[in-house]
């Protein structure tokens, strides 16, 4: 008797664990699919969605410059899922993509070194970070991993923005890529949960004397234009970084024009009139949890080029 109630209670106990672990991520998968089915409606039909989405777009563009009817996936690459200009200049560049080269540096790169390898035997890992380190109770991105990594041996801590760490993520992101893998990150704690919370709470507070949010230009104002760019859909954003700029001074002698997720987001939070929280914070390690949450399912497909 007393040994069946033992059994009874390590059963219940195993069934506890098991359904905690789904707990976690409950409130972040209904954001998710609230978000999914926000911009699929949205983009149903511009020129019909016109009050509910688009008030100041003008007729021309919802007729001419935005592409209709689009669905989840079709989310992935940015600006140029629905710019239709956009997406004609994207196409021609990505005949011969300018980033090859740094994927094969950053092959190079680890290749070369024992560090690198030891700490990421499998490369094929972009869709997994951020993770969640119960150990060290905070978020750790695949900047910051990969920059442990090499400090912990010795080597020269490194610029979480560009240079060497964008190149060994493109590489790792095509690795990722090619293997067909999708963006995949959990929640499963309290305290990661809690992390996803700060992050998301990040993404939608308005900053500055602009008052804006990242929201009100990735979300409520997804496809509207400023100045000369039309703003690009939080679903998919951080599925094909490291990205190549022209802007990011191709041919200067600081920077190559790849740049990592980081780099991208302290240009906006600058753009908000902000200075951006640092590579390797609490802050931005939170938000970029949140923003991957977001694109979770959706596959790996960097380095991309964006202008
Ligand atoms: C005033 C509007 C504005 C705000 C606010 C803003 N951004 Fe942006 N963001 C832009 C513009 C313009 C671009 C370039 C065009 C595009 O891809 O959307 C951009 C691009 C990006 C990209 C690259 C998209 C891609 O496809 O590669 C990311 C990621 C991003 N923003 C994140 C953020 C985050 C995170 C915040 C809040 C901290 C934020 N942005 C706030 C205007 C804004």
């Amino acid at each position: 008797m007393l040994s069946k109630m033992i059994k009874m209670v390590i059963v219940l106990a195993i069934f506890a664990v098991a359904s905690n672990a789904g707990k976690y991520d409950k409130q972040a998968q209904k954001d998710r699919k609230a978000l999914i089915k926000y911009f699929e409606a949205k983009f149903e039909d511009p020129e019909k969605n016109r009050n509910n989405f688009f008030p100041y777009s003008t007729d021309k563009e919802l007729k001419e410059n935005i592409t209709k009817g689009l669905k989840h996936h079709d989310f992935a690459i940015g600006n140029y899922a629905f710019s239709k200009q956009g997406k004609a200049q994207y196409d021609e560049i990505k005949e011969m993509p300018p980033y090859e080269e740094f994927i094969e540096k950053g092959e190079a790169i680890y290749k070369k070194s024992k560090v690198l390898q030891k700490c990421f035997p499998d490369t094929k890992i972009s869709g997994e970070y951020p993770y969640f380190d119960k150990k060290k109770n905070s978020v750790i991105t695949l900047s910051v991993a990969i920059n442990d990594c090499v400090t912990k041996a010795g080597e020269k801590k490194l610029n979480l923005k560009k240079g060497k760490i964008a190149h060994i993520e493109a590489y790792f992101a095509d690795q990722s890529k090619q293997a067909g893998k999708k963006t995949n990150i959990k929640i499963n704690s309290k305290k990661a949960a809690e992390a996803y919370d700060r992050g998301k709470k990040y993404y939608y507070s308005q900053r500055g004397y602009l008052k804006l949010s990242c929201a009100s230009c990735h979300v409520q104002g997804a496809a509207q234009r400023v100045r000369n760019e039309s703003l690009s859909q939080l679903l998919g954003h951080t599925t094909h970084f490291p990205v190549y700029r022209l802007k990011w001074g191709a041919k200067s002698k600081t920077s190559d024009g790849l740049g990592t997720l980081e780099r991208r987001m302290a240009g906006c939070i600058k753009d908000e009139g902000q200075v951006p929280p640092k590579a390797d914070s609490k802050e931005m390690k939170e938000l970029l949890y949140f923003m991957a949450y977001m694109s979770n399912g959706m596959k790996i497909d960097g380095p991309d080029i964006r202008k």
